[in-house]
């Protein structure tokens, strides 16, 4: 845990957004596997562990606004616990490390809540993602559990939004931590990933490369050499030399911070034919966001840069052609590149994405938009120092899009269906950095991780 300073400073600047009221932290239970005792691994809920720091489960916490208390909700090991789990520092000794001294018996939750909404009291919660939560929810507060997060707090979730989207100094060493870890994953990734090899193999020794640091993945892993499917979590294929694998694959930090970072790796350790002047194409949008990642800019226009810049080489290629100014308007480029560019990181690989993308991602000066494409950029609001994003630009060419839209005849002015057609089974290039947003740009955040065509190569050989 951070010291308990930086928890008891955050709880108080969120209590200032607010005039009267309870603000309700549910934190995550075990979930079961196939049987209540067979779990899989726990994983605290983020705005949980941004507030109090406490990376157990069966935890509750309240700020009570109008009396100005802070109480987490726990009971402590009974015998029995102890036994077949080991013995746990009480509820208290917990919470004195987030700088809490009351603390009281989920019991006693339930008795708290009852009596404020009896009194009518305003209960601030957000919304659940976890079904045991919900109706944990909807038992306390005496609602049905299918509209439980029709009531959530909007106050609340945009006051949580506003502290956790600024990432300070103690957790950006906390990301770098995670992009280290993931440097090491996808090194290990590019000198292990060979013809002949089952994805499951490089996919299995990254995520033991994991768990023998004592971390978690920060989400399944992506490698596959169908990298045309956005998130192919099977890694089922034999690869074979000439193909490519896309690596989507990160790790959380000590105290659960995330990484999110992709490399595309040719299988034989050589980019052949089209592949060099593809990923050469993905490389330079990269750079192209990158560069244009500042404060004040819409991440909107990061997202655009990338797509103009992939839609030019495309256009080199051969694949598209006509109006580029009108092609990525209209969102023809949106056949070979049909998702954002990156999306904001932290606790979540996706940050807060389990409050709502439209107060992580979207503000009143941008709307997310419905075209194919575009509709699935995760943000658009102007960058701020202290986001943390991820920059990820892509080329996916997926057989079954090129056939709809051929049979549509959709964007005929823009793109060259007979020589889009010779892509079919080339799979996907992605490459992926994490960045934070300083006062002046942004950097890369860990430490470098090979991307250049010359060193990914010499690591793949
Ligand atoms: N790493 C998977 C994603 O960003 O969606
Ligand atoms: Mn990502």
């Amino acid at each position: 845990m951070f010291d308990a300073k930086i928890y008891t400073t955050r709880r108080a600047v969120l209590q200032q957004q607010f005039k009267h009221g309870l603000l309700l932290f549910i934190g995550n239970n075990d979930a079961p596997m196939n049987y209540t005792d067979n779990t899989y691994h726990f994983r605290q809920d983020s705005s949980f562990l941004y507030y109090w720091g406490l990376d157990d489960p069966e935890l509750a916490a309240v700020i009570d606004v109008d009396a100005g208390t802070h109480t987490i909700y726990g009971n402590d090991f009974t015998i029995d616990d102890i036994v077949w789990r080991g013995p746990q520092p009480t509820v208290a000794e917990r919470a004195a490390r987030a700088g809490v001294t009351a603390v009281a018996t989920r019991e006693a939750l339930a008795r708290a809540l009852d009596e404020a909404v009896r009194k009518g009291r305003r209960l601030h919660y957000l919304p659940q993602y976890r079904h045991d939560n919900a109706l944990a929810i909807a038992d306390l507060v005496g609602i049905r559990p299918d509209m439980v997060n029709a009531h959530a707090s909007i106050s609340f979730i945009k006051a949580v939004v506003a502290q956790r989207a600024y990432k300070g100094p103690e957790e950006i060493r906390e990301i770098e931590a995670a992009v280290n870890l993931a440097h090491d994953m996808h090194v290990l990734a590019m000198k292990t990933a060979r013809p002949g090899m089952y994805e499951r193999e490089v996919a299995g020794a990254m995520a033991g490369l994991v768990e023998s640091r004592g971390s978690q993945l920060s989400f399944p892993i992506i490698f596959s050499v169908h990298g045309e499917t956005l998130h192919n979590h099977a890694h089922d294929n034999l690869m074979q030399a000439g193909q490519m694998a896309v690596n989507d694959s990160g790790a959380d930090s000590p105290l659960h911070y995330a990484s999110d970072i992709t490399r595309t790796i040719p299988i034989g350790g050589k980019f052949v034919g089209p592949q060099r002047d593809l990923y050469q194409a993905v490389l330079r949008a990269h750079k192209k966001a990158l560069a244009a990642a500042k404060p004040g800019v819409k991440w909107m226009d990061v997202h655009l840069a990338a797509c103009r810049s992939l839609a030019e080489d495309l256009k080199a290629i051969g694949c598209m052609k006509g109006d580029l100014d009108a092609a990525v308007r209209e969102g023809a480029h949106a056949m070979f590149f049909q998702c954002g560019v990156g999306h904001m990181m932290g606790f979540d690989v996706h940050d807060m994405e389990g409050l709502g993308e439209q107060y992580v991602g979207y503000d009143p000066t941008v709307t997310r938009s419905t075209q194919f494409g575009l509709k699935s950029l995760r943000m658009g609001r102007a960058l701020e120092p202290g986001f943390v994003m991820t920059v990820e630009p892509g080329i996916y060419m997926i057989p079954t899009l090129m056939d709809k839209w051929r049979a549509e005849g959709k964007f005929t002015d823009f793109l060259n269906y007979d020589v889009i057609d010779k892509f079919r089974g080339f799979g996907g290039i992605r490459v992926e950095d994490d960045i934070v947003v300083t006062d002046t740009g942004s950097r890369i955040l860990g430490q470098a991780i090979p991307i250049e065509i010359d060193e990914v190569e010499a690591l793949a050989r």
